[in-house]
């Protein structure tokens, strides 16, 4: 019960940020929790029922873009990338709208405020999820498309494996329509969707 009460807070913060179109300043990355990378790798899998109950924390959300695609060096990231191109960039679609995640200063930039969570995927559990993330990726950065799926690959197990860690559950999605989301969003002729990842809680825990 205090758990969902948390849950409900940070959606109702998220949604209060995105009503006024602002930037959300996220808590710094804090991931000093006791899993191991075993435990990590062992408990790792696809999910595909979610309960849309539940919202995913700040601080997790924190945590998981962090994992997946932040800075651990000055300018170097938790991904590799093909000559160090950096070109992909998540965008962090929530009910309450979608977000680019600026690693720089490890903040969310609202970038479209409705929800298009039914959008991001062609199987009905993709809204039950609490986040799905899009990997967009920028064609004038790219070293070449296979170098950016590489890329894509690396960050979506970090973040799937920052999730085994911590009791959410993730699936990394190919099935979506790219051309409608390219639209929706209003990403230039140079950016593409390369991946989707739906991430929650499972149902019936
Ligand atoms: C590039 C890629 C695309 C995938 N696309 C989908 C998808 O569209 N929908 C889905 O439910 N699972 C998708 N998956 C997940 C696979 O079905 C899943 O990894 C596979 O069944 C093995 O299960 P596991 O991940 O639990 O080991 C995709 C996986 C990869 C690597």
């Amino acid at each position: 019960m205090k758990t969902r009460i948390t849950l409900l807070i940070a959606t109702i913060a998220l949604c209060t940020v995105a009503a006024m179109g602002q930037v959300i300043n996220l808590p710094a990355p804090a991931l000093n929790d006791t899993a191991t990378l075993k435990y990590a790798l062992e408990n790792r899998c696809s999910h595909r029922d979610y309960d849309a109950t539940l919202g995913i924390s700040r601080q997790n959300l924190s945590n998981m873009l962090w994992a997946g695609w932040g800075f651990n060096r000055e300018d170097k990231r938790t991904a590799p990338s093909a000559l160090d191109r950096q070109e992909i960039t998540l965008y962090v679609c929530t009910h309450q709208g979608t977000y680019r995640y600026q690693a720089e200063d490890h903040t969310l930039e609202l970038v479209h405020k409705s929800d298009i969570m039914k959008l991001t995927g062609k199987q009905d559990f993709v809204e039950n999820a609490s986040i799905n993330i899009l990997y967009v990726c920028d064609k004038d950065l790219s070293a070449s498309s296979e170098m950016s799926a590489v890329c894509c690959g690396a960050i979506s197990q970090n973040i799937a494996l920052y999730c085994a860690s911590t009791g959410l559950k993730n699936v990394v999605r190919g099935s979506f329509d790219g051309e409608k989301l390219r639209q929706v969003l209003h990403l230039s002729g140079a950016q593409y969707i390369l991946l989707a990842q739906s991430v929650g809680y499972p149902a019936n825990r």
